[in-house]
């Protein structure tokens, strides 16, 4: 389980995050909701352990990362995808990108020791990949060059990457802000896919319909806390916070 208590994260002397507290249980999706500039995108790199707090912590199963030597902190990182809100792919052939990932979580295994086999599809890596590229409604551009891929097709080729991955956690930033409805849906489905393998999903989003679809909680972040955490419809139809429901009800404009 990852874990987030009373996190701090401030760029210079600009606080983002001010103290906030989430748990990500395995199979669970959270939407984490709030204006732009709100700090989404901060508090999802901290919880992907790619920057250090500068106040609380982020432990995953109990461990702190910050609190380890170097090699122990990159093996608890890669348990963590995350797909960014601007994709970045490699510049090579879609399918080698999304192998890339599946090559990460190999090396990882081999040094626990665990069997390749439950990784790799009988045909090797193509079949682990074609998998994670039919996910996404991308199957047929697998020899495609990533580079001449629309933004929304990158943006889903990101998101075949991080799953080939098989991460425990799968951290999304604005997963389909590029998208039109047919493939947003398509990510959507993929959001529940990963969900169905038991991995602990963090969607950052400022579609609030998408939050009420995909995620069994969701988190309203303003002013550097998550001033509303709950049941995704109790949250939507019964906010506790007066900030949260002017938001959700479309008042609160930044
Ligand atoms: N590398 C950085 N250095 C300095 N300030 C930053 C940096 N990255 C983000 N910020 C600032 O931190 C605040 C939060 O930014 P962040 O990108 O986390 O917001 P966001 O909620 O993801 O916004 P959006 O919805 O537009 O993606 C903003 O005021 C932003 O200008
Ligand atoms: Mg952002």
């Amino acid at each position: 389980m990852l874990r987030a208590t009373d996190l701090s994260q401030s760029y210079g002397d600009d606080p983002v995050l001010r103290g906030l507290s989430l748990d990500v249980a395995p199979g669970e999706v959270v939407a984490v909701i709030g204006p732009s500039g709100v700090g989404k995108t901060t508090l999802l790199r901290t919880l992907a352990l790619a920057v250090e707090p500068t106040g609380g912590r982020v432990t995953l199963d109990g461990t702190d990362p910050w609190a380890v030597d170097r090699e122990a902190r990159l093996s608890l990182r890669r348990r963590v995808g995350m797909v960014f809100q601007e994709a970045t792919l490699f510049d090579t052939s879609v399918a080698r990108n999304v192998a890339y990932g599946l090559r990460v979580r190999r090396s990882w295994s081999a040094r626990l020791g665990e069997g390749l086999r439950s990784l790799v599809g009988a045909d090797g890596t193509t079949g682990a990949v074609r998998e994670a590229l039919e996910v996404v409604g991308l199957a047929g551009a697998a020899d495609r060059h990533a580079g001449a891929l629309s933004g929304g097709e990158a943006q889903r080729a990101s998101f075949a990457r991080a799953l080939a991955y098989d991460p425990d956690v799968l951290l999304l930033d604005e997963p389909t802000s590029d998208l039109d409805p047919r493939n947003t849906a398509v990510v959507e489905d993929a959001v529940a896919e990963a969900r169905a393998r038991g991995i602990g999903v963090v969607v950052a989003t400022h579609d609030m319909h998408q939050a009420e679809r995909v995620a069994d909680r969701a988190a309203v972040l303003l002013d550097g806390r998550l001033i509303e955490t709950g049941p995704t419809d109790r949250v939507f139809d019964d906010p506790d916070d007066p900030r949260a429901r002017r938001f959700i009800s479309g008042e609160l404009v930044y």
